[in-house]
């Protein structure tokens, strides 16, 4: 994955802050990592709801997904997970350059991934919520039969299984979702959003 040279960026003359102007709004990335079952597609898209209902441009970019089709290439091996973040995070950079929220929810197990990721986006446009489950009550859920799966040696490399998942050291939030429901959850979040004048 070599970027030849003659590949030059043009800036737009709409600019990001015209965009920004213009939705009234700002936009950044929230970013939601945790194991598979966790909750991060369910809160990311109750908080999508809340911002929309605001006028807030927004767009979730979910696991799933994005590996049907930009990622659909991409395996579960060490190198693949990396390379999914990293073509996620610059999607979300394209989606914040065009004045809209990003909600990720991607289990992004390695640290290393999500700080390129906050790298490629940049610092203060970047939220990084740790969605926190224990992996029994995930595998309790189990609401896609993949714990079940991966425990008969069905899925390969599944995370927090035989794959190893990278809690986040300094998250801006973490969500219990053991024992906080998926309002408290939104609400929590949103609050931290106004406190920092994102919305
Ligand atoms: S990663 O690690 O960030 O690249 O994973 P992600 O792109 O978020 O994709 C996770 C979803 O893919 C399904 N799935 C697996 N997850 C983990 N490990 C393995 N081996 C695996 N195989 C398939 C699973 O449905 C994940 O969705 P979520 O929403 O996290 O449950």
């Amino acid at each position: 994955m070599i970027k030849p040279h003659h590949i030059i960026w043009h800036d737009s003359s709409i600019t990001k802050e015209d965009r920004q102007k213009q939705n009234n709004h700002s936009s950044f990335v929230l970013w939601f990592t945790g194991l598979s079952g966790s909750g991060k597609s369910t809160i990311a898209n109750a908080v999508a709801k809340e911002l929309y209902d605001r006028n807030i441009r927004n767009y979730v970019l979910d696991g799933d997904n994005v590996r049907n089709g930009l990622n659909r290439d991409l395996s579960f091996s060490y190198e693949d997970r990396t390379e999914n973040i990293r073509r996620i995070s610059e999607v979300s950079k394209l989606f914040v350059d065009n004045g809209t929220v990003v909600l990720t929810a991607f289990i992004s197990p390695f640290i290393q991934d999500r700080e390129k990721a906050r790298e490629i986006v940049s610092d203060e446009e970047f939220v990084e919520i740790f969605v926190a489950c224990p992996i029994e009550e995930c595998e309790k859920r189990d609401p896609k039969g993949l714990y079940s799966k991966a425990r008969k040696g069905e899925i390969p490399d599944f995370t927090g299984i035989d794959s190893p998942y990278e809690e986040p050291l300094s998250p801006a939030l973490t969500i219990h979702t053991n024992v906080q429901s998926v309002t408290e959850s939104v609400e929590i979040i949103l609050q931290y959003l106004k406190n920092r004048n994102l919305i």
